[in-house]
């Protein structure tokens, strides 16, 4: 597995591998990688000819008050999990790499960056599209691959890429959980036990929403529901709910003929933890 950290570097890597005809994969990630990283990791692997994957945590995806200097990082461990998953390359370019002196440019999905999680972390996706177009140009793989995790983030992505006409495929992963079903992240290192204990209730209740769908209930029933049951757990802060077209995340109300996404985002102490799931009522198309 090749290590390259600079632009020249890994443009170079994937040329190669163009001029033998493989189809390239790109897994960004902000390393401290788990098995949720490793799952899209897995997919590249088994649908891709060469697999890239850039660890880079971006300081224009947080916001003032937010974790950037708690962010967990091992890259070490990192890079041994990648290397015994057969990547072929890891990009970690530090972070003047990336962000030259003088830049002016950012990209930003206007309306899906502002509503949801673009409310509670203002800046957040701008950074997001602009670190990830700047790696979709420096490696130009064929397909890039995102967790349903961060389903806004997916959705913006995909609009994105659509918009400035990327001619990159994107494909989206289902989300890996842990045993209990909390939903795999880097964060969740950072839960005290009290509150690691506490955090599978956004599953729960997304879990029995889902039932609840299938069975005919409305937006609105569904949405008193899953608050009554995270309003259960007193260590959880529930700090959004939103049932949104699981394609559009417009908002839908009533009993919606398509399918929804529910998203989820609760406070642990002074961890932020979002959960998703997209469900549909019997008879429904998926
Ligand atoms: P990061 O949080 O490291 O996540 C990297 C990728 O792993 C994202 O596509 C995310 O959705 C996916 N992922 C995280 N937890 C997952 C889980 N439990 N199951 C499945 N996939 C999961 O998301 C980012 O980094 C950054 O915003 C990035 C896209 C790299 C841009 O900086």
């Amino acid at each position: 597995m090749r290590v390259c950290r600079t632009r020249e570097e890994i443009r170079a890597a994937v040329r190669s591998f163009r001029a033998a005809g493989s189809f390239v994969g790109l897994v960004p990630t902000m390393g401290y990688l788990h098995e949720g990283h490793m799952e899209l990791v897995r997919r590249a692997r088994a649908g891709c000819d060469k697999v890239v994957v850039s660890i880079f945590v971006n300081p224009a995806q947080f916001g003032p008050s937010e974790d950037l200097d708690s962010y967990p990082r091992d890259e070490e461990r990192d890079l041994r999990m990648l290397s015994a998953a057969g990547v072929d390359v890891v990009f970690i370019p530090d972070v003047a790499e990336i962000y030259r002196p003088g830049a002016q440019t950012h990209v930003e999905v206007e309306k899906l960056s502002r509503i949801l999680m673009g409310r509670l972390r203002p800046g957040h996706f701008r950074g997001v599209t602009t670190v990830v177009a700047k790696l979709f140009n420096i490696i130009r793989p064929d397909r890039a691959y995102f967790g349903e995790k961060d389903y806004q983030q997916l959705q913006i992505i995909r609009r994105m890429t659509e918009d400035l006409d990327f001619n990159i495929e994107i494909a989206g992963v289902p989300t890996m959980r842990e045993g209990d079903g909390l939903a795999m992240s880097s964060r969740n290192v950072r839960l005290s036990p009290q509150d690691r204990a506490a955090a599978p209730v956004l599953n729960r209740a997304l879990v029995e929403a889902e039932r609840r769908a299938r069975e005919g209930e409305t937006v609105e029933q569904l949405r008193d529901r899953i608050r009554a049951i995270i309003k259960g757990e007193t260590r959880a802060d529930l700090r959004a709910l939103d049932i949104r077209d699981a394609q559009t995340l417009e908002p839908v109300r009533g009993r919606p003929p398509r399918p929804v996404v529910i998203l989820l985002a609760a406070r642990f102490g002074d961890v932020l933890l979002i959960d998703q799931r997209v469900v549909s009522s019997e008879g429904e198309l998926k």
